[in-house]
């Protein structure tokens, strides 16, 4: 594609013209923007950038691997990877309230970042980090009223509210493209389509797909059922006509089933297949009964703490995407 192949090397050339020879550095959500961003700002100046990684734990079965391996294989990309596990899950610790716990995790996020950025920054007094990469896309620019700087960056894993002795200079080169475009010049960077092809996730992750406290052991069954239903749906070949498939269990809810010759007392997984345009407004997918049969069988049968699998059939409005 040679419009791709134009606009690509454009933004590189602009990329390496306004950071010259000073260093930048990135933080990837493991998602398609921050990858696209990441992966050309590589290109244009290579070593000079590094990208931070922080695993908060709540991403999906294989996510952290796509970022940590494919990524870095796909760019070669200087990578800093943050194991912060162990710490959000603390922070999280019996609070079950939505915002309580997107407040959490955006506040842990920053923490996390902003001690990986002063190591960084820190590692080579000579050359100080002056650039912070982000994935910042025409929309996000049109909806924060067209401003600049780091006042407008809204949502937590974009990383706003860095403190006043972190403030870097923005490198925003997704900032004149819609997500479509992004997508494709991810595909000209040779990114894998498992990153250039994710569905959009929110920031707080499985976190906010647990309905109650966000334990390691509810992660886990989430995240089995979870991987089940994107393979199926995946083989079913309808990834690009779903906007968005999140699957939710309700830890704090029991229902009795019946499984062999045993009475379960399990939790259920609701299944909130949505399609949408740009996630103001969404209907609910008519996923083919075939499908939703295999998922439903599947995950009853692989997860062993799941007995029941029910499907979401609310459009947005009024249910929203989430259910937190
Ligand atoms: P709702 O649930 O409000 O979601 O219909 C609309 C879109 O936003 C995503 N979403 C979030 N993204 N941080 C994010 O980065 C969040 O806290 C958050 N909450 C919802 C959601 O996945 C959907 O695409």
């Amino acid at each position: 594609n040679w419009t791709m192949v134009n606009i690509a090397e454009e933004s590189i050339e602009a990329v390496r013209e306004q950071v010259g020879g000073k260093r930048a550095i990135c933080a990837l959500s493991g998602g398609v923007d921050s990858a696209v961003a990441g992966a050309l700002v590589q290109r244009a100046i290579g070593d000079q950038l590094t990208c931070v990684f922080v695993d908060h734990g709540l991403l999906r079965k294989g996510e952290p691997e796509q970022v940590e391996k494919d990524f870095v294989a796909a760019t070669g990309v200087n990578l800093h990877v943050v194991d912060a596990q162990d710490r959000f899950l603390a922070a999280l610790d019996g609070v079950s309230d939505p915002e309580e716990k997107r407040k959490i995790i955006g506040r842990e996020f920053i923490r996390v970042f902003e001690e990986a950025a002063r190591e960084i920054v820190g590692a080579d007094a000579a050359e100080p980090v002056e650039f912070l990469v982000q994935g910042t896309l025409y929309p996000d620019v049109v909806e924060s009223g067209g401003g600049t700087g780091a006042a407008n960056i809204k949502s937590h894993h974009n990383v706003g509210g860095l403190p006043e002795d972190l403030q870097f200079k923005l490198v925003e080169p997704l900032r004149t493209l819609f997500k479509d475009e992004v997508r494709a010049l991810g595909e000209q960077l040779g990114l894998p389509s498992e990153i250039v092809w994710r569905q959009p996730f929110p920031g707080p992750g499985l976190g906010i797909r647990i309905i109650g406290a966000v334990t390691r052991d509810r992660l886990d069954i989430l995240r089995d059922a979870d991987a089940i239903a994107r393979e199926e749906l995946t083989r079913a070949g309808l990834d690009r006509d779903i906007w968005q498939f999140p699957v939710v269990l309700l830890a704090d809810v029991r229902s009795v089933g019946v499984q062999g010759d045993s009475r379960t007392y399990g939790h259920p997984i609701v299944l909130r297949p949505v399609t949408s345009e740009d996630a103001m407004t969404a209907d609910w997918a008519k996923l083919p009964y075939d499908l939703l049969q295999r998922i439903s069988t599947r995950i009853t049968n692989e997860v062993r703490e799941v007995n029941r699998v029910a499907v979401d059939i609310t459009s947005k409005p009024p249910g929203t995407i989430e259910w937190e």
